[in-house]
């Protein structure tokens, strides 16, 4: 029997889920991707937002905050959930936000049509009927150039990480109390783990050990409902297509840009699956290659047309940030030989070519500020004369032109190895440190409240003692002097770090 909405809602009330942000769930990237796909998507700073799921608003109300001129609607079964999150709205004074305890099933018909609608960790963890109801609520509330966000669980991967789900459930059986769940689930996979790894050469002594490992980093109550709930099922890419496809919705995109491009998975894989024909086949073979386990998918109205060739001067609508942690290397630049750039939590992209490699140079020296695409390629223009690479690259009007489409196609292929980042509409981020500096009422509130903020970009960051001691404070209202006196460690070095983060406002 699945469990009813009653029993969904109280498991989430005395377990409310941490409170994260998803920068590729945010308005602005849901909006990059529609654009990339030939899409007219609302402007993300004048929009109509739906969460579906929200919890306790950890990914809606940063998002409200930075946009007060948005509608923003959260909807979750939990009551506890949206109190907490109506607390914080409270608190931060946030107007533009409406929180709503209700089954997905009953959301009041009045509300929409939303432009962005966002189902972050929910279709996979509800049963049939929920689900299905979803995806009628994402077609029916969205508006046209609409993008819907849904992540869930996925295959192949889930078929191994089933069998430690299964395991963990078969054991943690007898069990009523949920941390006990949580502590007998994993220990019996442990001493499978460790087991299997004594006992002969046992192929699932390292798959068991690293699920034990995911197990063990995750929040108890993610545990709980991933491994330990009724309802948790992972679908094949295409059929959960064949799902939206069957209530009106198209495939738009993956959330992530890294995901769709099939040469982030080095040129073996490029070469075998390259010749695949069609968009879905090709990505659903490469979850096999990868056993894929979760995934995030952009939807539309099956009645938005979409052009599947990236026009490439499309990139300069766009605003760019360089995402690259170390300065790229220069040397044999001059032959644009490739070289390999490291990528947080990817594996290393290879970038090669004269423009593609010193436009991620020429961004990278901005540091951690969004530049508009004339910049860029003036300040790439001038690169290239002062290095004497200019000669059929700068020196006549037809050299430039094609200068700028190389430009294009460079800074798309950055984009999609998620080495640059794209922005329709850019936050207000200060470019050195204010006199006295300002950051948002709800990072303060976070500040106050934990030890992690979501920055403008809203990306989900942890925050050092010393910050957090600081961006409590930023309110506009302090100078440096006073802001030194919150906390023993050195007050620039803490600002520095906060303007890097994208913490602190223009
Ligand atoms: C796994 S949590 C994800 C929370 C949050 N979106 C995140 O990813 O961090 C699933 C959320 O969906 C909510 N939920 C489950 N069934 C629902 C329903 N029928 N209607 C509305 N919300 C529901 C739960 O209360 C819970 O907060």
């Amino acid at each position: 029997m699945p469990p009813t909405p009653t029993a969904v809602a109280a498991s989430y009330d005395a377990f409310p889920y941490p409170a994260w942000a998803f920068w590729f769930t945010h308005p602005n990237q849901l909006a990059v991707m529609a654009t990339l796909f030939g899409m007219e998507p609302a402007p993300p700073e004048r929009c109509r937002v739906l969460e579906v799921g929200c919890a306790v608003g950890g990914n809606l109300l940063p998002m409200a905050a930075a946009a007060p001129e948005s509608q923003f609607v959260g909807i979750d079964i939990s009551a506890v959930q949206i109190d907490l999150a109506r607390q914080v709205a409270a608190e931060v004074g946030l107007g533009n936000v409406r929180l709503e305890a209700a089954d997905l099933r009953e959301l009041d018909p009045a509300l929409g049509p939303f432009d962005y609608v966002i189902a972050h960790g929910v279709f996979s963890w509800v049963d049939d009927d929920v689900r299905a109801a979803l995806l009628a609520l994402c077609r029916e509330r969205l508006a046209p150039h609409g993008v819907v966000y849904v992540s869930y669980n996925a295959l192949p991967g889930w078929h191994t990480a089933g069998v430690v789900r299964d395991f963990m459930r078969l054991h943690a059986e007898p069990f009523e109390d949920p941390r006990t769940r949580i502590e007998q689930g994993i220990a019996i996979v442990e001493w499978l783990a460790e087991r299997a790894g004594r006992v002969g050469d046992d192929w699932r002594a390292r798959f068991l050990a690293a699920e034990v490992d995911n197990a063990r980093s995750l929040p108890g109550t993610t545990v709980l409902h991933e491994y330990l709930s009724e309802d948790n099922r992972a679908f094949y890419f295409r059929d959960f297509l064949a799902l939206a496809e069957a209530h009106g919705l198209a495939y738009l995109s993956d959330a992530k840009p890294w995901d769709m491009w099939i040469e982030n998975f080095g040129p073996t894989i490029a070469e075998t699956l390259g010749p695949v024909p069609g968009l879905v086949r090709q990505a659903q073979y490469l979850d096999f290659v990868t056993h894929r386990r979760f995934r995030q998918t952009l939807l539309t109205r099956d009645d938005t047309p979409l052009s599947r060739r990236i026009d490439t001067a499309v990139v300069e609508r766009f605003v760019l940030r360089s995402l690259v942690a170390e300065a790229p290397d220069l040397v044999g630049l001059e032959t644009g030989a490739p070289i390999r750039i490291g990528n947080p939590n990817r594996t290393p992209v290879e970038v090669a070519g004269v423009i593609p490699r010193l436009a991620l140079h020429v961004l990278h020296r901005r540091g951690a500020r969004d530049v508009p695409f004339d910049e860029v390629f003036a300040a790439l223009v001038a690169e290239l004369d002062a290095r004497s690479l200019g000669a059929g690259r700068t020196d006549t009007d037809e050299a430039l032109a094609a200068t700028r489409k190389d430009l294009h196609r460079a800074l798309l292929r950055l984009f999609f190895g998620e080495l640059v980042g794209f922005s329709v509409s850019p936050p207000a981020l200060a470019r050195t440190v204010p006199e006295r500096p300002r950051t948002g009422a709800l990072q303060r509130w976070q500040a106050r409240h934990g030890d992690a903020a979501t920055n403008l970009w809203h990306e989900h960051l942890p925050l050092s003692p010393a910050a957090r001691a600081v961006l409590a404070h930023l309110d506009g209202t302090l100078d440096h002097a006073a802001l030194a006196a919150l906390h023993p460690e050195p007050v620039e070095e803490t600002l520095a770090a906060l303007l890097r983060a994208g913490m602190i406002l223009a």
